[in-house]
């Protein structure tokens, strides 16, 4: 399994898993194992890619895409209405005590582990990764995660250390605000 940064030729690879979790095309019956609702145009992608960097992926050994971990500066999810609506809500909430902005975080998410790696560590190692890959730029990273999806919420607070800072609703949707520190206090 090779952990790296994406470029453009694994742009398809991305989309597969991405339409795959889609909350679009996911069963009823497996939405207990989490799905996603962002969705990206090849544009939006193609400018993720190549002028953020921002696309953590996992291939196996064959060169296929079986996991990313999208990341982005809040400038980038600005025109999300979502991602717009938690710009706005950042002032109440913290990260060790500091109140988030959008200077001191960027936005991580959606993350896709294709089902076949699941619970394999996979997920721990695209995390870390792309956490590391901002860990230069910012002091905090923030994520929602959407209150219906428990295996997100136990992958990233008991993998990947992530804490809860507080709910928020948009669109009749409850989602958990979570945070965490891009480096951790040991290694400060
Ligand atoms: C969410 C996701 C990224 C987690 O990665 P993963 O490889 O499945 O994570 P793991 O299996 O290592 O860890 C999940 C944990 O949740 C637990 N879990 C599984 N289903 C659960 C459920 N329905 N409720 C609560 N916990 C659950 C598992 O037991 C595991 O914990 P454990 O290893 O301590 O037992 C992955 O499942 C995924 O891509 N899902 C579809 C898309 C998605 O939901 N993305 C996140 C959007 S915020």
């Amino acid at each position: 399994m090779i952990i790296t940064q994406a470029t453009l030729q694994d742009m398809d690879g991305v989309f597969a898993i991405l339409r795959a979790n889609h909350v679009s095309n996911v069963p009823e019956e497996e939405k207990k194992n989490g799905f996603v609702t962002t969705n990206l145009t090849e544009e939006q992608m193609k400018a993720l890619i190549e002028k953020e960097n921002g696309v953590t992926i996992a291939k196996d050994d064959d060169g296929k895409v079986v996991a990313f971990a999208l990341a982005a500066s809040w400038e980038f999810w600005s025109e999300w209405p979502l991602f717009a609506y938690m710009i706005e809500e950042l002032p109440k909430f913290t990260c060790e005590g500091e109140t988030l902005t959008v200077e001191n975080s960027y936005q991580y998410g959606p993350v896709c582990i294709d089902k076949s790696v699941r619970g394999t560590g996979v997920f721990e190692k695209v995390f870390f990764a792309s956490l590391a890959n901002y860990a230069d730029k910012y002091p905090y990273m923030a994520t929602f995660i959407n209150q219906i999806n428990p295996r997100s919420y136990a992958a990233h607070t008991r993998k990947a250390l992530m804490t809860e800072a507080g709910t928020f609703q948009f669109n009749n949707n409850n989602y958990y605000m979570m945070v965490c520190p891009t480096t951790p206090v040991e290694e400060r």
